[in-house]
């Protein structure tokens, strides 16, 4: 050892015995001080990740009285809610809630506190992007302790304003905490970066795959009639899940659907997702208000785009409607431009409303501008299910049934997703694929960077909802009165 050697300005052995004890004392004092350094580190690691945690907590303070307002209770577009926590509030707790000041950081959910404060991100290893657009990114990493790979989320925040914890984010957490199905995605855990926390708290997620957007892009030819039966039947199941459980998800695309390599399918993307209330969806009940603005544009019911602030579940079952015609096609069903083109384009598969069709529609805030034919008009309107059997003709008529039922206008006649699973479809030849013979696809995610797509995204929170009124309708079906269903609609300026 160094310390046991003779200095060479040591004389007698009294010298050395000095000397050695000195370089000891000095050694000892040196390890102390790299001690407390590390001690110092993950203090400070461990209080950033208090902070990002207690931020949370009081977003999440902040969600339930939101919840229980309602997404937002007027027309104006909401204001973005500022979640960073008070001073003097730090830990997020309730006014007389008694904690103590450690356990008043951990993040308090619907659903009960995590089990223990966020832990740091450096347990996993990144080994790729997966998805990297202008808010999000997802990652393929490893976790370090157990060797298994899992996919990293970071929580999404509003470009413009950086200073707290989205409410989307946090319900996106608190959902998906409370969730446990084999046809949703697992969060394992919530972990916090080591730069400015806030900015960087990432979801843990069960690493999956595919998701179906990819595999339909990719796929030389389309999905076989017993392998739609067994996607949408787990798409059904889990959706069955999630409303029993009073979720709606409120952004149902291909792209939000994930799929193992043994033929699980998980739904995921939660960020527009939240509690509801049977009294949501009926106009007499006392539920919140809640935006339309919801749902990607493609796979937006027709009461939304009408502007509906009570809905329920049935705008899932809507959007359900449009990826069963996605996994047929691999296209996507009602592509619209615009808010205006895509009510264009779902009254051209489903027929214009009618009050027989879909009582009470006119009462909608955005219906007062549709100008629709009268409805004593003597043009014969194809029926959902006739266009729907003309668009898809290698579906049975099963399929076209439910189909046609999913994408009814009127939300009271769709199917509930236990009743979808209950439909003779999914009991008729060609019988749902088992999923251990699913076929299996190469792995983008596991193995390269996605390109980023060019699809449209859900819409943002906090912007304005769509004003149809300012498009001029009246040559959307011009030329084609000789078309059997000839029923045009127009909206009139207000
Ligand atoms: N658990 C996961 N495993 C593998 N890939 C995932 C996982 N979660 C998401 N992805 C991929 O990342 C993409 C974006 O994730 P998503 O949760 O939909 O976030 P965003 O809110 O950005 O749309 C998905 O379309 C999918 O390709
Ligand atoms: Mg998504």
């Amino acid at each position: 050892m160094a310390s046991a050697a003779k200095s060479r300005w040591a004389d007698t052995e009294e010298d050395a015995a000095f000397e050695a004890k000195r370089r000891k004392e000095k050694e000892e004092k040196k390890r102390l001080k790299a001690a407390e350094r590390v001690r110092k580190e993950a203090a400070a690691k461990e209080e950033a990740a208090k902070k990002a945690a207690a931020e949370a907590a009081a977003a999440a303070e902040a969600q339930a009285r939101a919840d229980e307002e309602g997404d937002n209770n007027d027309d104006r577009p909401p204001k973005r809610r500022k979640l960073t926590p008070e001073r003097g509030n730090t830990d997020g707790s309730k006014e007389g809630e008694k904690t103590t000041s450690t356990e008043g950081n951990i993040l308090r959910l619907g659903g009960g506190a995590l089990p223990e404060p966020c832990q740091s991100v450096e347990r996993y290893d990144k080994l790729n992007d997966i998805e990297e657009g202008a808010y999000g990114w997802v990652a393929r990493a490893r976790d370090r302790r157990t060797g298994e790979v899992v996919a990293l989320k970071r929580l999404k925040l509003d470009a413009t304003d950086r200073s707290g914890v989205p409410v989307t984010g946090l319900r996106e957490i608190q959902l998906l905490k409370d969730c446990s199905h084999r046809n949703v995605v697992e969060l394992r855990e919530v972990v916090v970066g080591d730069r400015r926390p806030v900015d960087n708290i990432l979801l843990v997620l069960e690493f999956v795959e595919h998701d179906l957007k990819s595999i339909l892009e990719d796929m030389p030819q389309p999905f076989l009639a017993s392998e739609v039966k067994t996607l949408l039947r787990q798409l059904a199941a889990g959706v069955a899940y999630l409303h029993s459980h009073w979720i709606l998800h409120r952004d149902l695309k291909t792209s939000n659907l994930l799929l193992n390599n043994r033929g699980q399918l998980k739904i995921a993307d939660f960020g527009m997702a939240r509690y509801y209330s049977d009294d949501d969806s009926t106009n007499g009940g006392g539920g919140a208000h809640l935006t339309p603005l919801v749902v990607t544009l493609w796979y937006r019911a027709p009461e939304l785009l009408l502007g509906a602030r009570r809905y329920g579940r049935a705008v899932d079952m809507w959007s359900v409607g449009c990826i069963f015609g996605e996994l047929l096609t691999r296209e996507p069903l009602l592509q619209g431009k615009n808010e205006a083109d895509e009510l264009a384009r779902i009254f051209d598969l489903c027929g214009v409303p009618t009050d027989t069709t879909w009582p009470g529609f006119r009462r909608l805030p955005n219906a007062r501008a549709l100008r629709l034919p009268p409805s004593s008009s003597s043009q014969p309107t194809l029926t959902t299910a006739a266009s729907i059997r003309a668009r898809f003709p290698l579906l049975t008529s099963a399929g076209c049934q439910l189909l046609s039922s999913l994408l009814s206008l009127d939300p009271e006649k769709r199917p509930t997703a236990d009743e979808m699973l209950d439909h003779e479809y999914f009991r008729q030849d060609p019988r749902a694929k088992q999923e251990a013979l699913f076929p299996t696809f190469p792995s983008k995610a596991g193995q390269e960077r996605r390109r980023k797509r060019n699809t449209p995204n859900a819409p943002q929170r906090g912007a304005a909802v769509a004003d149809l009124g300012s498009v001029d309708f009246a040559g959307i079906f011009g030329g084609r009165e000789k078309e059997e269903r000839g029923a045009g609609f127009s909206l009139r300026m207000v």
